[in-house]
Order: C-alpha cells, then sequence, then structure tokens
C-alpha cells in the first residue's frame, strides 16, 4: 500500500448514488469529486438531507456508489466483495455513528470490544484492549454499565472509544457532538483533536459552525455535491474546557498547534 504523505488516502471520482426507482428514484451523491491527503482533519457540512451521511457511508465501506471511482489508499474498493470490505473496515476505519449506535443488550466494554471480533483477536484480549480504550476516555468505572444507564456524554465517549479500539487510521464521525452542550461538545472535539495531532485522518460531519474550528479544511454540501471546500488553520486552543490527553499507547507525542484561523 502507498504510504506517501503526499498521496491521497481517499480519492473520489464522479461519485454517484441514488436511492429508491422510478419515480421515487432520487440522486443522493451527484458526482463528487474529493481528495483527502493522510492526516487531514475535515469536516462536512450542509443542510439536512444533502447526503453527508450516505457520503460517510460509502467512505466507509459500508455502501456502494452506483458509479463513479474510489481510491483508498491508491487501490478502487467500490466493487470489493463485501468481505473484503469488511476486513478492509476492521484494519483501517473507526465509525461514529450519528446515533452512536450501541449495541443496547451489550454492556460497554462488550460494546467498545466489538469491532475486535472482525479481527481475529481473542475474546479475552479484545476485553482488555477495549478496557484499556475505556480507561483513556476516563470511564472505566462504567465498564459493566449498560448502554441505557449512561448520560449522553458519557455514551459518546463510548461510542468514540468503540470506534478507535482497532486503532484505525481514518476516522468517520457523523455529527459526533450532536445533542450535546457546547462543553461536553468541546471536550469531544479535544479528543478527536488529539487523534488527528498523533497523524491520524479525520472526516467529521458536523451542523455546528463551533466544531469546525477544529479542523482544517472545511467542506460544505449541498443536493449531493460539493459546494465549498475550503483550507483553514486550526484555531489556537484556547478553550477553558477539561481538555483530557487520550493517550494511545505508542503513537507520537502532539506537535505544536498551529496558529490562528485563516481563510487561504
Ligand atoms: N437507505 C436509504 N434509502 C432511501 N433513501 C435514503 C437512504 N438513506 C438516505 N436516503 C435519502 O438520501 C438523502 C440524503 O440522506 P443523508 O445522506 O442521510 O443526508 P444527511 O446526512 O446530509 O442529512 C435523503 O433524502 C434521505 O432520505
Ligand atoms: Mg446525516
Amino acid at each position: 500500500m502507498k504510504k506517501s504523505t503526499s498521496a491521497p488516502v481517499i480519492s473520489l471520482r464522479g461519485l454517484t448514488k441514488r436511492y429508491g426507482i422510478g419515480d421515487a428514484e432520487q440522486t443522493v451523491l451527484d458526482g463528487i469529486d474529493l481528495e483527502i491527503k493522510k492526516g487531514e482533519f475535515i469536516a462536512i457540512m450542509g443542510p439536512s438531507g444533502c447526503g453527508k451521511t450516505t457520503l460517510l457511508n460509502v467512505l466507509g465501506l459500508l455502501d456502494k456508489p452506483d458509479s463513479g471511482e474510489y481510491q483508498l489508499d491508491g487501490k478502487n474498493v467500490e466493487r470489493l466483495t463485501s468481505a473484503k470490505r469488511a476486513e478492509i473496515r476492521s484494519g483501517r476505519i473507526g465509525f461514529v455513528f450519528q446515533s452512536f449506535n450501541l449495541v443496547p443488550r451489550l454492556s460497554v466494554i462488550e460494546n467498545v470490544a466489538l469491532p475486535l471480533a472482525y479481527t481475529g483477536t481473542s475474546h479475552v484480549k479484545s476485553l482488555k484492549k477495549a478496557s484499556a480504550m475505556l480507561g483513556t476516555f476516563h470511564l472505566n468505572e462504567r465498564e459493566y454499565y449498560m448502554p441505557w444507564q449512561l448520560s449522553g456524554g458519557q455514551t459518546q465517549r463510548v461510542a468514540i472509544a468503540r470506534a478507535l479500539v482497532n486503532d484505525p487510521s481514518i476516522i468517520l464521525a457523523d455529527e459526533p457532538t450532536g445533542n450535546l452542550d457546547s462543553k461536553s461538545s468541546h471536550v469531544i472535539l479535544e479528543e478527536l483533536s488529539d487523534i488527528h495531532r498523533r497523524g491520524n485522518t479525520i472526516i467529521m460531519v458536523t451542523h455546528n459552525p463551533d466544531m469546525t474550528t477544529y479542523a482544517d479544511r472545511v467542506i460544505t454540501m449541498l443536493d449531493g455535491r460539493i459546494d465549498t471546500d475550503t483550507k483553514t488553520t486550526i484555531v489556537q486552543n484556547t478553550r477553558s474546557v477539561t481538555s483530557k490527553k487520550v493517550s494511545l499507547g505508542s503513537r507520537t507525542k502532539p506537535t505544536a498547534k498551529k496558529s490562528k484561523k485563516e481563510k487561504k
């Protein structure tokens, strides 16, 4: 696989996706061209129904486009078998779903261990990894809680812990601060920023303009197309939130933060 930093990790050409048939047919992604480099932190905005979740699902190999090209690490992936897609997903991609999608009948720790079930990791080892990941989110005391016993912010952090447990290099987050208050939202974004500073690629859908200040590129969508695509510089973090450092093992230390936001 290509690992060069200049080569795009994700490349889309004329990507289209339609839903429905006949009169009900709707073009949800309408010829998307997009290149994403390794280590970018991208925020995607746009009105409800413009195709943001569909785009993330295609990027995360949960859904197939109808036409167009999708290259991941320089390889075409749009026509792979579902087994091969699942393999790539479990090795490379972490998902934070819009609705969190915790499995209600599984405890917190079992939810977090879930992505490892597809990687051949033993159950005991999976639980150990899940526990370590929950620790970085200060959730060890909640390991054996059931999802319904958690607050909104805790549920969110469990969902993020689960997305990270397989050490993915691409994180796809669909409105990860959806129903959270401002302070909890910034805590979540600080966590994502840490992961970004460790060299991972983050693609985050958000409806909150405040949250785009964490991104170095902001894309807006309209009617299944990319409307604007703006490179920014991440705002110096002067926020007074309790910024918890998520230390993810052997990854490199965060680099110096960039200066004030400015449009290029
Ligand atoms: N599985 C599906 N079947 C049919 N229509 C869908 C499906 N998923 C999404 N859509 C439609 O595609 C459009 C875009 O949806 P979505 O990607 O969820 O938008 P967004 O995340 O920007 O709100 C919407 O009109 C939605 O109703
Ligand atoms: Mg959506």
